[in-house]
């Protein structure tokens, strides 16, 4: 089980024992009796006065029936003839009390059910494992024609910001070469593509690409790689590193969830020579 699973069962779990602790402390309160606990202990003590006093429910039962039926008492004084006001009663101030501490004590309740639920739901929505976008998933760049017609215009690789990684051209004619080197990137090769990962793999560096030389140039120490990402020159131990394409359908879905390393130094399956100025003097090799 993963990390966030768990991490998801703990949030629900903690949302319904925090519910019930509420649910069963309410419930606690409603059925107390109105006597104190104090006087509870004194009356056990020192009388045979044991009777507990009524509950709040009952008091508020009691209450509720009185207000649904407001007639009966009045009713009962007409029937004597007494055409005399009846008197204010005062609201016994113990029964008062009790409704509106149960109020209050409901009240709570609901709020603090309410935000507990409301926190339970945004951990839930934040922990809950979304469709991943971006680097380290799958990342769909569109159809293979669409890839290609970029490149061509922009006489250039296509860089993928959101996958981190550039996709090239690879040649139909040197598949028989790479078929002896490459493994689980041969498919997207060849269907004409491959999918480099912009990391230079001496120190780390985004290597851009050189328009003159039609090369991969990085400014940091001055390594270079061909069209393809094979290593030309420079402190690089091996090639761009590159990420395994899948074309079906003819779209394309880049897999950056793992990275391929790149081809041993000295690897040349296209035979692509510098096509123009370089755009990085690489006088810095370390
Ligand atoms: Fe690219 Fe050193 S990081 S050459």
């Amino acid at each position: 089980m993963s990390g966030t699973a768990i991490a998801i069962i703990a949030a629900v779990v903690l949302v319904i024992l925090g519910a019930l602790v509420l649910f069963g402390a309410s419930r606690r309160r409603d059925s107390q009796t109105l006597l104190s606990r104090e006087t509870i202990k004194k009356d056990k003590s020192d009388s045979t006065f044991l009777e507990p006093g009524p509950t709040g429910r009952d008091v508020e039962r009691a209450a509720q029936v009185a207000y649904r039926e407001p007639g009966t008492a009045v009713e009962a004084v007409a029937d004597t003839g007494d055409t005399s006001p009846v008197l204010y009663a005062p609201v016994d101030p113990e029964v008062l009390g009790v409704t509106r501490r149960q109020f209050f004590n409901r009240s709570m309740v609901t709020m603090m059910g309410v935000g507990l639920g409301g926190f339970g739901a945004s951990m839930l929505a934040f922990l809950w494992p979304g469709k991943s976008v971006g680097f380290g998933s799958t990342v769909q760049v569109g159809t293979l024609e669409n890839v290609f017609a970029q490149i061509d215009q922009g006489n250039q690789p296509l860089y993928v910001s959101e996958g981190r990684f550039y996709l090239s051209r690879y040649p139909a004619d040197s598949i028989t070469k790479a078929d002896k080197v490459y493994g689980a990137e041969l498919a997207g090769m060849k269907a004409g593509l491959v999918a480099l990962y912009q990391k230079c793999v001496h120190l780390g560096c985004r290597v851009p690409f050189c328009t003159t030389s039609q090369w991969f140039e990085c400014p940091c120490h001055g390594s270079q790689y061909n069209r393809v990402g094979e290593q030309k020159g420079g402190p690089a131990p091996r090639g761009l590193d590159r990420f395994a394409i899948d074309t079906s359908g003819g779209k394309v879905a880049v897999s950056t969830a793992a990275v391929i390393i790149g081809p041993p130094k000295g690897t040349n399956t296209t035979g692509q020579e510098a096509e123009g100025p370089h755009c990085i003097t690489s006088a810095a090799h370390h």
